[in-house]
């Protein structure tokens, strides 16, 4: 009887420091077997007292020598454990790694990487003109003369203008128009590129030019008085409105997927003629109409247009030689389409609790 209990006790141990992995482990088994109140072993031998005297003797030998047994053992994994610790600063390659805070790609320059690659895979050339700009290439060779009603279309930043009595433009005969041609200005469209592009080039010309644009505008939902737009030129011999509507059912599909549709609707800009504003089916309900779309099924996306006779001439091309087209938006714009973002402005607040809702 005595015996047995000796017997399931060490078979309890053997199984417990089996299972031990750590000098943790090793102590609790300690702590439960031979700690001093309330071990197991230590409950045995206090059994001793209630045997008969002729047993006592050879019952309390076995129990010592299963303590001795126990104490040997723990010592020894004890000493194993111990031994096989790492050295002071070593490093443990198990542990899990430490996450890093990656940044992000800003939305715009994501908007701007993805347009630049849908047409540098068209094989066009891609280049960024002055933020400063003169009146000549933002204006003037755009067929937009000093005295030209356009040019109330846009609300321009000018640089030391020589602006007199308050009042801009030689059309209101205070300013003479030499010095209207001279004015500098932050220009108001990346358009300024296609004249300072074709001045300097012959056709045949393929170019896209991102960048940044200045307005004086002041901030709400849907303005900043700096924001961004890509503009894109073709001009080359047989150059026709098919050419232009199949480059911008190229972009609308690689923005925004195969599905998007494009429309082009028309409108009027100075440079081109005939002018076009396309129009992109609303992302948001496909086309059937809602709220963002203003139940139109359509969301305008960009202005576009075959490049104004009176731009080829102003560059030294021959109209009736080349053809061409150009179009040009927002980069802005296409983001918040695309994120359906509905103020502008956190495109420029970096809030990273805004930033950090975009892909990776
Ligand atoms: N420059 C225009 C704007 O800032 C956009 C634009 C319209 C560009 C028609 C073009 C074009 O090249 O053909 O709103």
């Amino acid at each position: 009887m005595a015996d047995a209990s000796i017997d399931t006790l060490r078979s309890h141990f053997q199984a417990r420091l089996a299972a031990a992995a750590t000098e943790r482990d090793v102590k609790a088994i300690d702590d439960e077997f031979l700690s001093r109140k309330s071990g197991s072993v230590t409950a045995l031998m206090q059994t001793l007292k209630s045997l008969p005297a002729e047993e006592r003797r050879a019952f309390g030998a076995a129990v010592n020598a299963l303590k001795s047994e126990i104490e040997a053992a723990l010592a020894e994994r004890k000493a194993a454990l111990e031994a096989s610790r790492p050295p002071a600063g070593a490093v443990d390659v198990t542990l899990p790694g430490r996450e890093r805070a990656a940044g992000r790609i800003h939305p715009l320059m994501r908007v701007r990487q993805d347009v630049e690659d849908i047409f540098s895979r068209m094989g066009y050339e891609i280049l960024e003109g002055p933020e400063v700009e003169e009146d000549y290439f933002n204006f003037e060779a755009l067929n937009m003369p000093p005295d030209h009603p356009a040019r109330d279309m846009q609300d321009t930043l000018y640089l030391g203008a020589p602006i007199v009595g308050g009042t801009w433009g030689a059309h209101r005969g205070s300013v003479p128009e030499s010095q209207v041609k001279a004015a500098t200005l932050l220009r108001t469209h990346t358009s300024a590129m296609q004249i300072r592009y074709m001045k300097t080039f012959k056709p045949p010309v393929r170019i896209l030019v991102p960048g940044r644009v200045y307005r004086r505008d002041n901030l709400d939902l849907s303005h900043t008085p700096m924001f961004q737009q890509f503009e894109g030129l073709v001009v080359a011999e047989g150059i026709t409105m098919a050419d232009l509507k199949g480059t911008l059912e190229a972009l609308v599909h690689g923005l925004f997927g195969e599905s998007a549709r494009v429309r082009l609707r028309p409108s009027f800009f100075p440079y081109t003629e005939p002018s076009a504003e396309v129009d992109i089916s609303c992302q948001k309900c496909g086309g059937s109409g809602c709220g963002i779309c203003k139940h139109t099924g359509w969301l305008e996306i960009l202005g576009s247009g075959m490049v104004h006779p009176a731009v080829l001439e102003a560059v030294g091309y021959d109209p009736d030689k080349v053809s061409g087209f150009a179009f040009g938006t927002g980069i802005e714009r296409i983001a918040m389409l695309k994120y359906r973002v509905d103020d502008i402005r956190l495109f420029y607040e970096n809030d990273l609790r805004f930033l950090e809702q975009f892909p990776l």
